[in-house]
């Protein structure tokens, strides 16, 4: 469930209509519902809770939707973090994330990085290969400290899902075989900078059935126990994230309530092991619309039907990446039969197409459009091609909304460069 309802005949973020925000801010804009997130936050913490699984580690991944006042919301319920570089560790903490809720994790952590997250006492730094075990072993040792450490593992499994954001195959760049995980292990039990204190794994995102999870927990709980019989202490096992989220023509993927079920059931009897989670997109995915507005609608003689928005494939890239589905919602419906529209944005690549004959209600110019689910991997990945200003941010509570991230000017955009000195 989310807050971003008809009411009145048009579409509200809970009790802000989107048509007043994109007339205060202009559009594209990205629009966040605090109350979607904090139910969401809720939703997955009370399922697990509820079957005994203790008090989790609920890291919010970062990278799904960063902006801090998203962070600040979710921190003020106890959520963590987990982050994959130090920008986002930043955020995090300037969120008010306690060190010690924060997860880094990452295939490509420098020495830089790795200093900074000791500096910061995080909770734990999640290692993904031998050569990055003796490097934070190094730079721990360096700062005269023990590192908490956990060994992501490679579970080998197919997490189904799109093949760009699949992760726990073993062709993957990501963590270390199960075999290679029990060597490691013991490896870090015998250095001076690093104390291990669990394993972890991430099989991939949007993933729509538990069996590939499953298949994993049960080799990540089969691992734990082989450590701790050769007599190595586990204290922390991180199931990663990677739970879908529905994008309305998709299946409709496992609930909350269905995953902390099959947890429970894999790990029932292993005890004294905190466990810690990474969602992003089921905390963020369906708190968040981006608003836009209908520049032409571009009908070709020969037939095909082109709406084109102000939004383009650098506010929204998962269309163009991924062939992600986004639902269309006209902000003010009209009444009438559907129309198919291509939906495309103005940057100058074919790619910059949301969708193709799509059928939605009839809409004119100067018309708003919202891409629903769009709160994660949305404005994270956003970027400023065909040097078009970052969309702004806004953030809804009740009747309130607050711009938390306002729009660059074009010449803030232009201050960030500076000449060549031949130049
Ligand atoms: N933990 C790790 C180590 C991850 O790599 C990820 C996502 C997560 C947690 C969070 O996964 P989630 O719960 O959000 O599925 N840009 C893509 C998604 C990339 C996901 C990358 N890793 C998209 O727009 O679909």
């Amino acid at each position: 469930m989310n807050h971003f309802e008809l009411k009145g005949g048009e579409l509200t973020c809970e009790d802000v209509p989107l048509a007043g925000i994109a007339e205060a801010v202009g559009t594209p804009v990205y629009v966040y519902s605090s109350a979607t997130l904090e139910r969401h936050y809720a939703v997955l913490r009370d399922a697990l809770v509820g079957e005994g699984l203790g008090e989790p580690l609920i890291a919010y991944a970062v990278k799904a939707n960063s902006n801090v006042a998203v962070l600040r919301t979710l921190a003020r319920l106890g959520a963590g973090a987990d982050v994959v570089s130090e920008g986002e560790m930043r955020r995090a903490l300037a969120a008010g994330v306690p060190p010690e809720r924060i997860v880094f994790s990452g295939v490509g952590k420098t020495r830089a990085e790795i200093a900074f997250a000791l500096q910061a006492h995080v909770a734990e730094i999640n290692v993904e290969s031998e050569p990055e075990l003796r490097l934070v072993d190094a730079v721990a040792r360096e700062l005269g400290q023990r590192a908490d450490i956990a060994i992501r593992v490679n579970p080998d499994v197919e997490a189904g899902g799109h093949a760009k954001i699949s992760t726990g195959k073993a062709e993957n760049k990501f963590g270390v075989s199960l075999a290679e995980a029990e060597r490691l292990y013991a490896t870090a039990a015998g250095m001076a900078g690093v104390r291990p204190v669990g394993v972890a794994c991430h099989i991939g995102s949007q993933i729509a059935d538990l069996a590939p999870m499953e298949a994993a927990f049960r080799k990540l709980r089969a691992l734990v126990e082989r450590l701790r019989g050769e007599g190595l202490a586990v204290e922390r096992l991180d199931l990663g994230g990677g739970l879908g989220v529905p994008y309305f023509n998709q299946p409709a993927p496992p609930s909350p309530d269905a995953y902390a079920a099959m947890i429970a059931r894999v790990m029932a009897g292993l005890d004294g092991v905190q466990f810690a989670f990474e969602p992003g997109r089921m905390i963020a995915a369906n708190a968040g619309v981006l608003v836009a507005r209908v520049l032409h609608v571009n009908a070709r003689p020969e037939g095909r039907r082109f709406l084109v928005l102000d939004a383009a494939m650098n506010d929204l890239l998962r269309p163009a990446m991924y062939d992600a589905w986004h639902d269309i919602r006209p902000v003010k419906p009209r009444p009438g039969a559907p129309v198919a529209y291509d939906v495309v944005g103005p940057i100058c690549e074919t790619g910059d197409t949301f969708t193709r004959d799509r059928a939605l209600p009839a809409l004119e110019p100067g018309d708003l459009v919202a891409f629903m689910t769009a709160g994660a991997y949305g404005a994270a990945m956003s970027s400023e091609y065909n040097s078009r200003p970052l969309a702004p941010e806004v953030l809804v509570k009740g009747a309130d909304f607050a711009v938390v991230r306002p729009r660059p000017s074009y010449d803030d955009m232009l201050a960030r460069e500076q000449g060549a000195p031949w130049l």
